[in-house]
Formats: C-alpha cells, sequence, structure tokens
C-alpha cells in the first residue's frame, strides 16, 4: 500500500488537502510513527502541488473492515467531497450500530446521512451521532438517535470474543483493536495479569482467549461496565478472569504479584503509576498509556513515568514505545512498555 510520508506538523493540513484532491484512501488507517503521519493515497490519484514535495513509501497496511467506498457513493449526492471524507474518517461500527460525526453545518440533513448509512451497510442496525467527547470518569459520550433501530445496546466481535456492550453507558473503542491483540500476545504462559480501568473487558477477554492459562484481575469503577464485563465473561465462558468493581487506587490489591499491569487511562494513567508499581513483580511489566505531545511523543511519556518511579522507589526501563493512534493534531496517544525493578 502506498503512502505519503509526512512531518507531523505538516500532517493535519496535508490530510485536508489530499482530502479534498480525492487523493485520500480512507480505506486504510492513517499511522503515525518517529516524527512522521502516513497517509494512504488512492492508487493512481494525482497529488496536489503542496503534496508532492512529500515522500511516497510503500508499507504494510490492513484495510478497515468496512470500507468505505460504497459509503461514500451512497453520500455523494448529498455531502461535498471534504464533508464526505471528514465523516468517513469518524466514522466507527460497533457491533450492528455506526457512530458518526456530523460535520458542522449538516445537522438539517443528519437524518438522511443515516438512512445513506443504513442503506451501504446491510449490518448496520442502528445509526447514532456523537454529541461530543469523551467525558467524565467513566470516559462516556453523549450520543444522538438517527436512523434504524433505536437502541444502544450490541454484541461486538474482536478477534474471535465476542462482547456485549452499551454505547451509551460504556466506554469503547474500536480503534484499540490491535493495540488488544499485541498486549495478549506478550503474554508469557501463567502469568499473573492485573488490567486496571478494564471497562467491558476487551484487553482481559483477549488474554484470556489467547492464554486460557493466565489469571487475570480487572478493576473497573463504572458499575455498568462491571456488568457488561460479567456478562462477556460468561459469554465466553472463561474462568480466569476476575471483575473487581471499584477504583483502582482503593480495591485491596496484593503488592508484587502479578508479572504484568495494564493501564488503558491515557487522560489519567500517571495518576495511577504509583498503584501499578506496587503490584508489579520485581522484573514485571507496566504498560502505560499516555497522551502526549506530537513532537516529542515518548520523552514526555518517559519523563512522567519515571518521574513516579523515582517516588515510588522503583526504577523503570522501557521495553518498547510506540504511538496507538492519533488524540488530535498536535498531540498522540503513546504507549511505554516499562520493565520495572524494585532492587
Ligand atoms: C479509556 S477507558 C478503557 C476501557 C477499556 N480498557 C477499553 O479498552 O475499552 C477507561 C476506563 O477506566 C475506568 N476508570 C476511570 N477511572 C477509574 C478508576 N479510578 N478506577 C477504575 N476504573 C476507572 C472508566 O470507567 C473506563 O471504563
Amino acid at each position: 500500500m502506498r503512502f505519503l510520508k509526512v512531518p507531523r506538523k505538516d500532517g493535519e493540513r496535508t490530510r485536508q488537502e489530499l482530502m479534498t484532491a480525492g487523493a485520500l484512501d480512507n480505506g486504510y488507517p492513517i499511522s503515525s510513527e518517529a516524527g512522521f503521519v502516513y497517509l494512504p493515497l488512492v492508487s493512481g490519484a494525482k497529488l496536489p502541488t503542496s503534496a508532492s514535495k512529500f515522500e511516497t513509501v510503500e508499507r504494510e497496511a490492513e484495510r478497515r473492515e468496512s470500507p468505505p467506498k460504497k459509503l461514500a457513493d451512497a453520500l455523494s449526492g448529498l455531502l461535498t467531497e471534504a464533508e464526505r471524507g471528514a465523516l468517513i474518517a469518524s466514522f466507527d461500527i460497533i457491533g450492528d450500530i455506526a457512530i458518526v460525526e456530523i460535520p458542522e453545518g449538516l445537522e438539517p440533513r443528519e437524518k438522511e446521512i443515516g438512512e445513506a448509512l443504513l442503506r451501504v451497510h446491510n449490518n448496520v442496525k442502528t445509526v447514532l451521532k456523537k454529541l461530543g467527547p469523551m467525558e467524565g470518569e467513566f470516559r462516556v459520550r453523549k450520543l444522538g438517535f438517527l436512523a434504524g433501530e433505536n437502541k444502544t445496546e450490541t454484541t461486538y466481535r474482536e478477534n474471535g470474543v465476542p462482547m456485549k456492550l452499551d454505547v451509551a453507558k460504556v466506554y469503547f473503542s474500536v480503534r484499540l483493536a490491535s493495540e488488544r491483540k499485541r498486549i495478549a500476545e506478550l503474554v508469557k504462559p501463567g502469568e499473573r495479569v492485573l488490567v486496571l480501568f478494564a471497562g467491558v473487558g476487551p484487553f482481559a477477554l483477549a488474554i484470556a482467549k489467547k492464554r486460557p492459562d493466565a489469571r487475570i484481575v480487572a478493576v473497573e469503577i463504572n458499575p455498568e461496565a462491571v456488568r457488561y464485563m460479567k456478562e462477556n465473561i460468561a459469554l465466553n465462558k472463561f474462568d480466569n478472569i476476575e471483575p473487581v468493581e471499584g477504583d483502582a487506587r482503593a480495591v485491596p490489591l496484593q503488592a508484587g504479584s502479578f508479572d504484568r499491569v495494564i493501564m488503558p487511562l491515557p487522560k489519567s494513567a500517571e495518576e495511577f503509576l504509583d498503584v501499578a508499581f506496587a503490584a508489579v513483580k520485581d522484573g514485571g511489566m507496566v504498560h502505560f498509556y499516555t497522551l502526549a505531545d506530537a513532537n516529542d511523543p515518548f520523552g514526555e511519556a518517559l519523563e512522567k513515568a519515571e518521574l513516579k518511579a523515582e517516588k515510588a522507589g522503583v526504577s523503570v526501563e522501557i521495553g518498547s514505545q510506540r504511538i496507538v493512534r492519533p488524540y488530535s493534531p498536535l498531540i498522540v496517544q503513546v504507549v511505554l512498555d516499562l520493565e520495572v525493578r524494585k532492587t
């Protein structure tokens, strides 16, 4: 697959220019690595002059689950090319529910947009629109109904694991699927794993599926998410996940007893690093998710981790680091895999 390799500072502007020129292939995700963003190109498309100064590179990429080509066609009479691009980029399908961001000014046409989505995605039964950002302690977004069946509960399947959830009551992001797969593949036989901020259980379930002999404790504060997590454990007939409802800071956790701690709360995981450092074994691994400046993402993230490590009397070494996804044009979500030493 051909990508345009663009310095991050030029990323958002170039993305918009490619979109307007019809040269951005929305069928593939945009990725970000070492100060560059990689913008997927439509095969044979002519680049706008401003973009042609950047290098094009071949990279492996997985096509998005739902090819938006048909969707772009269905919307062509309703939206301009730029509006279509913005809508498609914001569009997620969780189970049989589609969630979209209605481009500014298009609210009067939103029902038609919802109906168009239903027509092209046979597996979508409900279309909802975003009414704001993820917010509050539970990281939940307000949603409005657009078209189809008026419901918010669905079953989503990831890496062979079905999960039931209510998109209006719990956090969920399909965009973390490959990160969950990566983590599950790192878990070794017999590990004891702690997932803080577990939601409806996607990390815990992915690990349980991959490693039936791992023992997983999954802590979550939102009672609705815990209810779904329990349902999902039963649905998959797993017997190696212990769901715990409560605040990660307050639930009793045996010190130094976990081989691995996962912390998928990028907004404020650093405030809980002391909990993770106490729970992990000497030589164990902490997966620390955080938001950082796109210009120096790993430096900033490591600084946060080292400060907390010093306070906790441990030392950390980076096993691996990666950008998980762009969060906004200037901010990225990163993960540091931190090896923790207690001596
Ligand atoms: C960004 S979501 C991640 C959920 C899940 N791991 C996933 O990937 O879908 C963060 C989760 O942490 C939970 N949470 C926030 N603060 C918490 C706390 N102090 N203790 C336990 N869970 C908390 C929220 O309710 C939310 O479900």
